[in-house]
């Protein structure tokens, strides 16, 4: 099947994600049509690269050197990751004309992008993304950082890269976790925008494990769809943009209590997007059919991390340090039915803690 090409506005230019099984043999040709050949930077991870790095050098033949690797995973999302990602650039005499290519999953690509962002002032940046969760999500829109020990993606910025280049074709080799984390911010598509895709992860997950490019190239090209039009709208989530937190105010503080050791992002989502329902259903805004339905496919896909030695007043702590508290007032998204939602801005610490307490938490 050719190549999808979805366009995503920014204040700092459009550009395209470019979706399709094998569309990374494209990359010398897409990074020439965006005029980006003159100075390239792969910068990615051991594991990624020792996976598909070969493929990539192959592609770009002596435009690109050695390429800068750094670890991955939640633990490495660090000020001191983005540390060596400067001093690679400051060795290889990166100048203004360079562009970054970030190659890896969620973690690499917001590091990269931060790098990006802040390195000379800025300098160009591309995305491939490796992981499920980077190609459907963390690719897109242009929000880059790292973490703080205190919360998640508290030091960032936004820096929209040039190109997107997701190929589903190099998620084959992700661990059956990782790929699992990544359908779970597909089910957040499904919930604010095409509840279809809740159907397709029910009756295709088989497929989808088995990395079959007919049931994943859909899926994944849907959510592109999606958050490429929501990001194109509310580039700096001054509004539409919130809803894609879905899930993610209890997620992201489950991640920070537990040090990021013991969620992947996605899995911690899974809980937040339970936790979510939770709160609109016994508000009465969310469905009780449509806080089955959240619940029904997180289980199905699988067992998530245990939660019940986390305590629920620490977590309510961990929200309040979190990026979404807009004037001391955290925006918490509902879901108001399958594909629709809208924003509480008053959910109350019981309340909160009522819902943790569904899940198990003390
Ligand atoms: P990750 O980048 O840590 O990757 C997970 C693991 O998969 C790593 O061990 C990595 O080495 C491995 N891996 C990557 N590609 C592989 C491949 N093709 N085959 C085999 N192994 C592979 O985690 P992630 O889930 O990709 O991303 C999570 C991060 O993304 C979180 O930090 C989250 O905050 C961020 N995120 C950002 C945005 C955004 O808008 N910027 C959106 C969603 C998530
Ligand atoms: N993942 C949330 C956003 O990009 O806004």
């Amino acid at each position: 099947m050719a190549a999808t090409r979805i366009e995503v506005t920014a204040g700092a230019g459009a550009y395209p994600v470019v979706v399709g099984a094998g569309a990374l043999d494209s990359l010398p040709a897409l990074l020439d049509d965006a005029g980006l050949g003159s100075q390239l930077v792969v910068v990615s991870s051991p594991i990624v690269w020792e996976l598909h790095g070969r493929r990539v050098a192959t592609l770009l033949k002596k435009r690109v050197k050695a390429p800068v690797l750094i670890p991955d995973g939640e633990r490495a999302k660090t000020l001191q990751t983005l540390a060596r990602i400067y001093e690679a650039l400051i060795k290889a005499r990166a100048d203004r004309s360079v562009t970054i290519i970030a190659l890896g999953g969620g973690v690499i690509g917001d590091m990269v992008g931060f790098a990006a962002a802040s390195y000379l002032r800025g300098v160009r940046l591309v995305h491939i993304p490796t992981t499920l969760m980077a190609q459907v999500d963390s690719a897109i829109g242009g929000k880059v950082g790292v973490n703080h020990a205190l919360g998640k993606n508290l030091i960032g910025a936004f820096h929209p890269p040039k190109l997107v280049l997701a190929d589903p074709a190099v998620l084959s080799t992700l661990p059956r976790r990782e790929f699992r984390a990544g359908l779970y911010e597909v089910i957040k598509y499904g919930v604010i925008a095409t509840p279809s895709l809740i159907t397709d992860i029910h009756t295709k997950r088989a497929a989808l494990f088995a990395h079959d490019a007919v049931a994943v190239e859909p899926v994944v090209r849907e959510s592109c769809r999606i958050k490429a039009a929501i990001v194109s709208a509310d580039e700096r989530e001054s509004g539409e943009r919130r809803t894609l937190n879905f899930g993610h105010t209890v997620g992201h503080a489950l991640e920070a209590v537990t040090d990021y050791r013991r969620f992947r992002h996605g899995e911690a989502v899974a809980y937040g997007m339970i936790a979510a329902a939770e709160i609109g259903a016994h508000r009465g805004v969310t469905p009780a059919r449509a806080l089955d339905a959240i619940r029904a496919v997180v289980t199905e896909l699988g067992p998530l991390p245990p939660v019940s030695d986390l305590r629920a007043s620490e977590i309510v702590a961990a929200t309040k340090r979190d990026k979404k508290v807009v004037s001391g007032t955290l925006h918490f998204v509902v879901s108001t039915g399958l594909g629709t939602t809208s924003e509480l801005t008053d959910v109350t610490d019981k309340e909160l803690k009522l819902a943790l307490k569904t899940m198990g938490i003390r």
